[in-house]
Parts: C-alpha cells; sequence; structure tokens
C-alpha cells in the first residue's frame, strides 16, 4: 500500500489541481488531498470552505480522501504514512519555488517529492489567477468545477456588495 499526499492551498481548487490530484490516484494506492489550513494567510475561502469545496471536487476519485492539516507538511506525511507528496509543475518558476521545500521536506524526515508536469492546457492556471481574473469579470469557467465556480462568483458579488 502506498499513499501520497497532494498538499495546498486550494483557494480555489483549480482543474489543474484536480488533474494532478487524478494523476497522483494513478500512481499511488491511496492519495491524501491536504488542504493547509494556516491562519495567518489571507484567504478568499476560508478553511472549511476550501475542505468542502476539494472534498466535492474529489468525491468520484477512487482512492482519494481530503484532510485538512497545519504545522509542518513532513509531520503530516508521518501521521498519515505518505511515501511522497506529489506536486504539479506548470514552469521553470514553479520547479524554483517548490525544489527548496522538496530539499527542506527530504532533510526533515526522508519525504520523496514527485513531480508531475502540468498539461498545457493548465500551465497557466493558479488559484491566484483565476481570482483576479474572475473579479474583474472575465471567464473563468473552464478552469473550475462548476461547483467551485459557482461558489468563486458568489464570493465576489459578496465581496463587492460589501458583505
Ligand atoms: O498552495 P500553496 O500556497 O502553494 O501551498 C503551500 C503549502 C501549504 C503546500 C506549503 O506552504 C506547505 O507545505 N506548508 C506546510 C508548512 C511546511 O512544512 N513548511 C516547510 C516546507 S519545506
Amino acid at each position: 500500500m502506498t499513499r501520497a499526499v497532494c498538499p495546498g492551498s486550494f483557494d480555489p481548487l483549480t482543474r489543474g489541481h484536480l488533474d494532478i490530484v487524478a494523476r497522483a490516484a494513478r500512481l499511488f494506492d491511496e492519495v491524501v488531498v491536504a488542504v493547509g489550513v494556516n491562519a495567518s494567510k489571507r484567504r478568499l475561502f476560508d478553511d472549511e470552505e476550501r475542505l468542502a469545496m476539494a472534498a466535492a471536487a474529489t468525491a468520484d476519485l477512487p482512492g482519494v480522501r481530503v484532510e485538512g492539516f497545519s504545522g509542518l507538511l513532513t509531520d503530516f506525511c508521518t501521521r498519515v504514512g505518505a511515501v511522497a507528496v506529489v506536486k504539479g509543475l506548470r514552469s521553470a518558476g514553479d520547479y524554483e519555488y517548490e525544489l527548496p521545500m522538496a530539499q527542506m521536506n527530504d532533510h526533515l524526515s526522508g519525504l520523496e517529492t514527485v513531480f508531475v508536469a502540468s498539461r498545457p492546457q493548465f500551465a497557466h492556471v493558479s488559484s491566484s489567477l483565476v481570482k483576479e481574473v474572475a473579479t474583474l469579470g472575465g471567464d473563468v469557467a473552464p478552469f473550475l468545477t462548476p461547483e467551485v465556480h459557482a461558489r468563486l462568483l458568489a464570493r465576489i458579488a459578496e465581496r463587492r456588495a460589501g458583505a
């Protein structure tokens, strides 16, 4: 039984994330989508919302479950018995950002990091860009599940109304 962790903020989860999770699920027996619940970062969606969106989006993927985590990723991986972290790489920029974290995680606990090359249709898709484009009225529906898209538009409307 091999288990991997796909960690992230998922604010919100995109189809790019989902593609990496689905592909990780083909490489490992089980995949835990680890939603960072670090209160220090400002998010559009709170912890419960990000967990619920990730759970709904991955519900039909066999062997995939969702958990929240805080603290060191290596501690979380030890707790759930994961042998590897799986991260998607969209660009050389992602690699530069991810490599020191992968090396630090190896130093901390010997945790392996498996990099999966993002599919070209998701190479420009990030949670932050999706939020920015949607806030400015652009169409981001192709990059999100219908549920996440609806929640994003609703949240933007709430913010606009001053809620
Ligand atoms: O979606 P993000 O913001 O790229 O997710 C980042 C996340 C949550 C995966 C990253 O911040 C993380 O691994 N945090 C856990 C804290 C930790 O272990 N830090 C040391 C990493 S070497």
